[in-house]
């Protein structure tokens, strides 16, 4: 959901995540005696073709997994069939400048790995792994889940990409709570190496084993963590934002030269105001607000900010609607 969080997460902190790669990588190695053995998946069902299921059905296609992309009509289909083969193209053209036939052969052998499916039920019927980037909405997760647990086979593995949502309460709607993980793709997929891979008290140590793996084959970077309120990017960088707002709301400085002293200051590649107006201030507002109410983080940490819900009121949600911190052109380019 925190899509150009991306940018800044790459621009520092790797360091900091090598250790966990690593120590993720050994683990994804690991054996294990249990009847699903990891490294099995070939055919992955991805529920929802919006920004991020096209995203993540495109590089399992590049990648050579059998992807089924299912989402609620044939219009969503079309849509996410339209994002992937853009970006493929540009893609294709980077991979293989001034070679019309090979870009065009890239493009054909990726798209040839993906089919399309309206019905939920026949589109996991064979799936190893069913990921799920629908609606960011607990209930409607739930339900989903629910059904797919009822018709997928027993070793399918299920995961969700939720940014803001627990996974354990999204595995709760099944019976495979050994089974379910979260795989935190970033926007955009095809782009961002990270793969967030998230495991709950349930998750099995096998389910695990085979989540490392399928990102590694599809040539992500995964760190591990647990089941805890934004993971690891948004965890910090939400109450990053939320203080930066602070700062301006008392009047020590404008969204300017925050954004400028963090870029030149602290090396970041976009400032904490650009950032929000890019993610949507009403999409930070909705994560605040859950994490709230979930309890599970320092109240002051995620303490309402009267100057955000003020803007979210007025429509005013960043570069989506032209207007955040910063004015946008139609395209959502700086005025
Ligand atoms: P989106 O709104 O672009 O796409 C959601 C798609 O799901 C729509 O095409 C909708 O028709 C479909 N859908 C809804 N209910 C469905 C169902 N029951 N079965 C099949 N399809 C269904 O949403 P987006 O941005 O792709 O986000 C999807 C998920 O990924 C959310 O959980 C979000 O939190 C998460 N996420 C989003 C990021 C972002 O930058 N947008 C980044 C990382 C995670």
């Amino acid at each position: 959901m925190l899509s150009a969080v991306r940018r800044v997460a790459t621009a520092n902190p790797a360091a900091m995540m090598r250790p966990l790669t690593s120590m993720t990588m050994t683990s994804a190695f690991s054996t294990s005696s249990s009847a699903y053995a990891p490294h099995n998946v070939k055919n992955i069902t991805v529920f929802g073709s919006g920004l991020m299921g096209a995203g993540i059905v495109q590089v399992a296609a590049q990648n050579a997994f059998n992807v089924t992309m299912v989402d609620l009509n044939p219009e969503a289909l079309k849509k996410g069939q339209d994002i992937i083969t853009s970006s493929l193209k540009r893609v294709a053209k980077k991979q293989f400048p001034e070679d019309a036939a090979q870009q065009k052969a890239f493009i054909d052998k990726t798209m040839a790995q993906i089919k399309t499916s309206t019905d939920s039920e026949a589109a996991s019927k064979d799936a190893d792994l069913i990921i799920e980037a629908i609606v960011e909405n607990l209930k409607t997760k739930q339900q989903l889940f629910a059904m797919l647990d009822k018709v997928a086979p027993k070793h399918t593995l299920f995961c969700s990409n939720t940014s803001s949502l627990p996974i354990g309460e999204i595995a709760k709607a099944t019976k495979r709570t050994d089974r379910f993980g979260g795989l935190h793709f970033f926007n955009p997929v095809p782009q961002m190496k990270l793969v967030e891979v998230i495991r709950t008290e349930e998750t099995s140590q096998d389910s695990f084993d085979s989540l490392m793996d399928v990102c590694t084959r599809m040539k992500k970077t995964p760190v591990s963590c647990k089941d805890t309120p934004g993971f690891i990017v948004n965890r910090l960088l939400v109450p990053y934002m939320m203080e930066s707002l602070r700062i301006v709301e008392r009047g020590e400085a404008t969204p300017q030269d925050v954004d400028v002293a963090m870029k030149l200051g602290a090396g970041f590649p976009m400032g904490p105001f650009e950032l929000a107006d890019f993610v949507g201030l009403d999409t930070m507002k909705f994560i605040v607000d859950g994490w709230r109410k979930e309890g599970k983080i320092d109240d002051n940490l995620v303490a309402p900010v009267k100057l955000l819900d003020e803007l979210v009121a007025q429509g005013n949600f960043g570069r989506k609607s032209g207007q955040g911190f910063y004015p946008y052109n139609g395209v959502g380019g700086k005025k």
